[in-house]
């Protein structure tokens, strides 16, 4: 969540529910000139697509905000925790754990018949403080950092076992290059902590589906092919890692990126899942209609590369309205990266979504009759 937008929290929420109170934020203003009323949800025409429709989840925006709280419920069929299953969230203090805000969200996952993306397990950033400050003075040497990490993801993933569907195991742990990133783990314990990390995840929770995950992997390029090789080789030596979770992260000013179709298909072609699992697509600020048209043909477009892929399993957008996304807090001067905009309201991008979903696949697969990938 952006800081700006921190402040404005509190005064928003007041304002939206006293407008719903009347009635007036029922149909957000940019809604009101939708054709038509509000309709069947994202989450129902993905129902009929065999698709799980999924957002991030800001847990503050989750129990201050009613809209928005509504609208997660409403509109989408799986959850991910932005940041409260993250290494820094779970355990703040060496041993100390705060379970809580992760189990608001698998609960309110469970009430509300979501399936949860569990993010992420093993990753360079949001680390607890006492984990690298003990690695950078050397008091955590490799060995007992193995130890940490192993008792990390089975502490975790045990905790949520039957509850998460699918884990990102390990993030962004390629350089754009193909060469594996200079990372706290590859430095202190070598490339195989990410086969570690898989078998570790998978002896703690058999039945969840297990991912690599990251950004600018959309399409087909050296990064997107050093995780084909990897995981083409991890496989092949019985590692279970079952799926690659392509994050989405897209601006319209670099353009739409290559061979989407293809990548994902060389992974299905491994026996792997696949999924997108941060999508969204900032733009360099004001917005303005051919922006947001432009926008729109993005998410439509990723979508249409996992609805044509049997393997893709979950579209999730990395937060639904542009009140509470990261964007303009990293990216200076660029926002307006989600469907919908600050006040809830519908934009084009939405429209893109849900008449994708509603299109369905183009093999015609509903739900239960193809191969049930939803589960
Ligand atoms: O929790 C602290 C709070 O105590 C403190 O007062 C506040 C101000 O310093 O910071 C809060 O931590 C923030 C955290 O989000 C939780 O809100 C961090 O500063 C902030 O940097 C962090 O940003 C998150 C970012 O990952 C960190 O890299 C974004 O919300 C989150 O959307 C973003 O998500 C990542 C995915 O996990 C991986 N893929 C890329 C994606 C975008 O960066």
């Amino acid at each position: 969540m952006t800081y700006m937008n921190r402040f404005r929290r509190p005064v928003l929420a007041l304002v939206a529910g006293a407008l719903l109170c009347t009635g007036v934020a029922a149909q957000p203003a940019s809604a009101q000139g939708q054709s038509g009323s509000s309709g069947p949800t994202l989450r129902q025409f993905a129902d009929r697509a065999d698709l799980r429709i999924g957002t991030a989840v800001d847990m503050a925006a989750l129990a201050e905000d009613r809209t928005y709280r509504r609208t997660v419920g409403r509109e989408f069929d799986s959850v991910t925790a932005e940041n409260v299953m993250k290494w820094e969230s779970v355990e703040p203090r060496r041993g100390v754990h705060d379970w809580k805000a992760a189990d608001d969200l698998v609960r309110h996952a469970r009430a509300h018949g979501q399936v949860v993306r569990g993010h992420t397990l093993v990753w360079h950033s949001q680390l607890p403080g006492w984990l690298t400050a003990g690695v950078a003075d050397g008091s955590i040497g490799p060995a007992e950092l193995r130890g940490i990490l192993r008792k990390h993801i089975t502490t975790e993933v045990k905790r949520y076992k039957g509850r998460i569907q699918q884990w990102d195991v390990v993030n962004e742990v390629f350089e754009e290059d193909g060469s594996l990133r200079n990372s706290l783990w590859l430095r202190e314990l070598g490339p195989s902590y990410i086969e570690d990390a898989f078998r570790w995840a998978h002896a703690a929770d058999p039945k969840a589906k297990l991912f690599l995950n990251d950004y600018n992997v959309e399409g087909v390029n050296p990064k997107s092919t050093a995780y084909y090789e990897l995981a083409k080789r991890l496989r092949a030596e019985g590692v279970p890692v079952h799926g690659f979770g392509a994050q989405g992260h897209l601006a319209i000013q670099y353009g739409f990126p290559g061979q989407v179709a293809e990548n994902l298909a060389r992974f299905e072609a491994l026996g792997m899942r696949t999924a997108f699992t941060e999508v969204d697509v900032r733009m360099i600020l004001p917005t303005d209609s051919d922006k947001l048209a432009t926008q729109a043909s993005y998410f439509r477009r990723l979508l249409d590369a996992c609805l044509g892929a049997r393997s893709c399993t979950s579209f999730t957008v990395w937060g639904f309205t542009d009140r509470y996304s990261w964007v303009p807090g990293v990216f200076a001067g660029q926002g307006a990266a989600t469907p919908m905009d600050e006040e809830y309201g519908r934009k084009a991008a939405y429209g893109a979504l849900r008449e994708g979903l509603a299109e369905g696949r183009p093999d015609g697969r509903q739900s239960g009759v193809g191969s049930g990938v939803r589960q």
